[in-house]
């Protein structure tokens, strides 16, 4: 079998509370996730190593950085299903969605109707890690309006969203669900983001957890993070709505 990496640990299958994992990106080529199938095929194998049973995939879209289109990416996706069903892997596809940046082409996006959501209803978003563009309220409002659910993808990740301030308890109480990373549990983007993420856990914040995987490095850290009792602990403590999708 092929392995782009040596693991340090052996894999546990903690993450089988959740179930489903609901951001990643593993259609390789669209973004700055999976360069190849091998890679893709190898965070699969992982994701299932470590107890997941369906993934859903979730490219960027961004402007101008990745200016991916619906059909192309729904069609690459098709693509990387049926190599992986070739190669074995196991994982079930549940889906193909998106992450996508809250920035000068959001709009436009949102209201093309091949826009992609995640189980029917949910529309994964972020952030710029610098700042929050102007009018992204009314922007989360107006999907709301229209139906949809928003999934704002790892507030641990955003400086500039203080807990205690509180400009994320605005988001919970506009209607926002909050998906944190689990590597952020692990310490994988630095101290601040990890102690925010068990904050607002505490806070019983969180309605789904994600990977976010990117490559092999990302797959090796979650395999080393499946050994952390501590976190297996705390997936079993809360309640997440990743098993709903
Ligand atoms: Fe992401």
């Amino acid at each position: 079998m092929f392995h782009l990496f040596k693991r340090s640990y052996s894999p546990r299958p903690i993450f089988s509370v959740l179930g489903t994992d609901m951001h990643c990106h593993l259609v390789p080529k669209v973004d700055d996730g999976s360069k190849c199938y091998e890679e893709s095929i190898e965070c699969l194998n992982t994701l299932k190593a470590v107890g997941y049973d369906k993934v859903i995939i979730t490219p960027h879209f961004q402007t101008p950085r990745f200016e991916n289109d619906e059909d192309d990416i729904r069609r690459r996706y098709e693509d990387l299903k049926q190599q992986a069903a070739n190669a074995g892997v196991e994982i079930e596809f549940a889906g193909i969605g998106g992450e996508y940046r809250i920035d000068s082409g959001f709009q436009k996006r949102v209201d093309n109707p091949r826009f992609l959501q995640i189980g029917g209803k949910y529309v994964l978003v972020e952030f710029s890690l610098h700042q929050q563009m102007m009018g992204c309220d009314e922007m989360i409002f107006d999907l709301q309006m229209k139906g949809y659910e928003i999934i704002l993808a790892h507030p641990e990740r955003y400086p500039y969203l203080n807990i205690n301030g509180s400009r994320m308890e605005q988001l919970k109480n506009q209607g926002v669900f909050f998906q944190i990373n689990v590597l952020s549990l692990g310490g994988f983007y630095g101290e601040e983001a990890k102690k925010r993420a068990y904050q607002m856990l505490e806070r019983e914040w969180v309605e789904f957890m994600g990977t976010d995987t990117h490559n092999t490095m990302y797959a090796q850290a979650l395999v080393d993070l499946s050994n952390d009792r501590k976190v297996e602990k705390i997936l079993n403590k809360y309640e997440f709505l990743n098993k709903t999708l």
